[in-house]
């Protein structure tokens, strides 16, 4: 996840300074996508100027002011794009941030969200061509290409082709997911952009009145629409194209959300797949790459009612409800670019040159605090499988107040979401002067786990708001069920277990989507326990984990009492607090422990308890012992707790949600613990 903006001001006289705050305001507004680095393009006296950082906006900022800018000159006609980044392709650095340019003098630029995923080929067509590469980003392929066809694209008598057609030709050779911005200096004051697969927006402002509610894109007729009294849209013959036509001042807003446009205009278009939206002479033209029978008729103007919060969250009430329903997203992200799924390898690049000394260490060691540690806990049986080494899953204050002996042929793992946990970064400090090999399994690149580390693996879930973990806690187990496939990949009486697994992973997202379709079904059961002073959590094996990070969701935002209870403990104690008025959710898989957990439902149900169960779809068996049973997709037994969580983070927040609390900000908590 990257924030994008562009700001294009025509017949609006505009001082420079007011664009560089346009710019950095909006990617103020974008941050929460993403962080790690950032930078802007604007035109200088004579050619574009590009400022870039790594780090949050906050640094670009400072790096804008200690650049020597005339501030006062206006401009009447002006193109400004900006970019903050969440890295993927290449590590937060200035030559790895947006405006990615190529020609001399910076003659083009782009800011890119999203994936290229065939930039090798293209990259390599252009080094046979005599072109050579600054970054490890996709995205500086995309805009060598553009010099590419801007040279080879020129007509008979030497000039230019249109500075869209250049684009559509790019937009044609790539393949993934992407929105796209590009800024020219050979095409002052016009703009292209471009997505497929990542959201885009325009944000029109216009010194008249907007009085329509849709843009057609007339493909087939002659209509002709008044956007203001004195904007027209209407079909432009030769490319059967919508294109408007404006003789006023207008400005225009280019955006990847719509958080940032709506201080300047609540009046945006929402860019389709495959749509191509050029502004040239101030005017808005709005073409197809592809076009097909089902092609919309028309771009609506919507007029946004929204509050600033409201648009980051989406059509969802709370952030952590918009990050539950992220996760057939952000596993895949998590996974991308790491497994081939043709020959059974993964490869995680933060760690590749470790492997061989991880392999030869003496223990591995896990050290987190509340969710992360839970995705340890989670993952630590499959880690043994695979790896056949002695793991411990270790909270980090424990493992400190304990000073665990540490050694230098130990591996040390550190899990934090932040990566700024204090426990954990103490941790850390503790392995490190001990000399053991430290690794880092963070969310926020650049944060301090990930510089303070040897090595490392990024879990790319995306920004998470809401303070109680959800899609990070998905992204960690993903990630270290990569890290244990690596380490097995030389083990021929593993393959096909790993095999199994991969596949698993592959068909994960589709699975979490079930779970998540589920949703009013859970709500219901929300309806029947918010009223409850407690809520027991009961499972083994694979699903132990499951239930302590359940009980930490029910705490944390429904401020309920809630205990995870391994199942095989039952009879040492929890028993006791079993009756017919105590709330049990009981997980009971088809896996190895599958007749014990159901062993474990008998004693709840012999004590007059009424359990919940959560048990794998068609498990009739289970179900029918159940006082009522949530049926969720089977997959591999040590993928399974990727699934079970989920129904336990949609329960936590509807429940919270009726019992009339904040849920992104639950009393006494804080997203980033940076206190011991
Ligand atoms: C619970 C939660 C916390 C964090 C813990 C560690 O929902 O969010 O328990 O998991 O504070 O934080 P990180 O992962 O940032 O180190």
């Amino acid at each position: 996840m990257c924030g994008i903006f562009a700001y294009l001001n025509y017949m609006v006289p505009r001082s420079r300074g007011y664009i560089i705050d346009a710019l950095i305001k909006a990617l103020k507004r974008l941050e929460y996508r993403g962080y790690d680095s950032a930078g802007i393009a604007y035109d200088g006296d004579d050619n574009t100027c590009i400022i870039r950082n790594k780090g949050k906006v906050g640094a670009l900022e400072k790096a804008v002011k200690a650049h020597n800018i005339d501030y006062d000159k206006e401009f009447d006609k002006h193109v400004g794009i900006a970019h903050t980044r969440w890295a993927t392709h290449g590590i937060p650095s200035e030559v790895n941030s947006h405006p990615q340019r190529s020609g001399e003098n910076n003659e083009f630029s782009v800011v890119h969200n999203g994936i290229c995923t065939n930039y090798k080929d293209i990259k390599q067509f252009l080094l046979n061509k005599g072109y050579t590469f600054e970054s490890e980003t996709d995205t500086e392929v995309i805009v060598k290409m553009v010099r590419y066809f801007y040279e080879t694209m020129k007509k008979d008598d030497g000039s230019d082709v249109d500075f869209r057609v250049i684009i559509e030709k790019v937009v044609h050779q790539l393949e993934g997911a992407f929105a796209l911005v590009f800024k020219s200096s050979h095409y002052p004051d016009e703009i292209v952009a471009a997505r497929r697969g990542s959201p885009l927006l325009i944000g029109v402002k216009s010194s008249s009145k907007i009085t329509t509610d849709q843009i057609p894109i007339l493909y087939d007729n002659q209509m002709t629409v008044n956007l203001s009294s004195s904007t027209t849209f209407r079909r432009n013959e030769s490319t059967m194209n919508l294109f408007a036509e404006v003789d006023a001042e207008v400005e225009y807003y280019f955006a990847s959300d719509a958080s940032a446009v709506i201080e300047y205009t609540n009046r945006v278009i929402f860019l389709e797949d495959d749509d191509v939206a050029a502004v040239s002479n101030g005017a808005l033209s709005i073409h197809r790459i592809h076009r097909s029978g089902s092609d919309p008729s028309h771009r609506d103007v919507a007029t946004l009612k929204m509050e600033l919060q409201q648009i980051m969250k989406g059509n969802f009430k709370a952030f952590m409800q918009k990050e539950i329903f992220e996760q057939p997203e952000s596993v895949v992200n998590t996974m991308r670019g790491r497994i081939d799924f043709d020959n059974n390898t993964v490869v995680l690049g933060g760690i590749k040159s470790h492997i061989h000394d991880i392999k030869r260490c003496r223990r591995l060691i896990f050290i987190a605090c509340g969710t992360s540690y839970h995705s340890t806990v989670a993952t630590r049986q499959l880690l043994e499988e695979l790896t056949e080494l002695p793991v411990m899953v270790e909270l980090a204050s424990d493992f400190l107040d304990r000073r665990t002996p540490i050694f230098r042929d130990d591996v040390c793992f550190f899990v934090s979401q932040s990566g700024e946990t204090a426990d954990t970064l103490m941790a850390l400090k503790y392995c490190k002067e001990r000399g053991a090999l430290n690794v880092g399994i963070t969310n926020t690149v650049g944060s301090s786990i990930s510089r303070d580390t040897h090595c490392g693996v990024h879990i790319n879930a995306g920004p998470e708001i809401g303070v109680a973990s959800t899609k990070a806690y998905t992204s960690q187990f993903v990630a270290i069920v990569l890290f244990a496939l690596m380490m097995s990949e030389d083990r021929i009486s593993m393959q096909s277990r790993r095999q199994e697994i991969i596949k698993g992973l592959q068909e994960l997202p589709a699975k979490i989507k079930e779970i998540l379709d589920m949703d009013s079904e859970i709500e219901q059961l929300a309806k029947e326990l918010y009223q409850q002073k407690s809520l027991l959590l009961m499972g083994r094996g694979y699903n132990y984990a499951t239930c302590l990070e359940g009980a930490l969701k029910v705490k944390e935002i429904t401020y309920m009492h809630s205990e995870g209870i391994l199942a095989g403990e039952l009879k040492h104690g929890p028993l006791a607090l079993v009756d017919k008025a105590m709330p049990v959710i009981m997980i009971v898989m088809r896996d190895k422990v599958y007749s014990k957990c159901q062993n474990a439902l008998q004693q709840v149900v012999a004590r007059h308890g009424r359990p919940v169960v959560i048990c794998c779809k068609g498990d009739t068996a289970t179900a029918k012992e159940a006082f009522k049973a949530i049926e969720i997709p089977e997959t591999i037994d040590c993928l399974q707790g990727i699934l079970s969580i989920i129904p336990l983070q949609l329960l936590a927040f509807h429940v919270a949600t009726l019992r009339g609390f904040d849920v992104d900000f639950p009393r006494n908590l804080a997203k980033s613990v940076t206190v011991e």
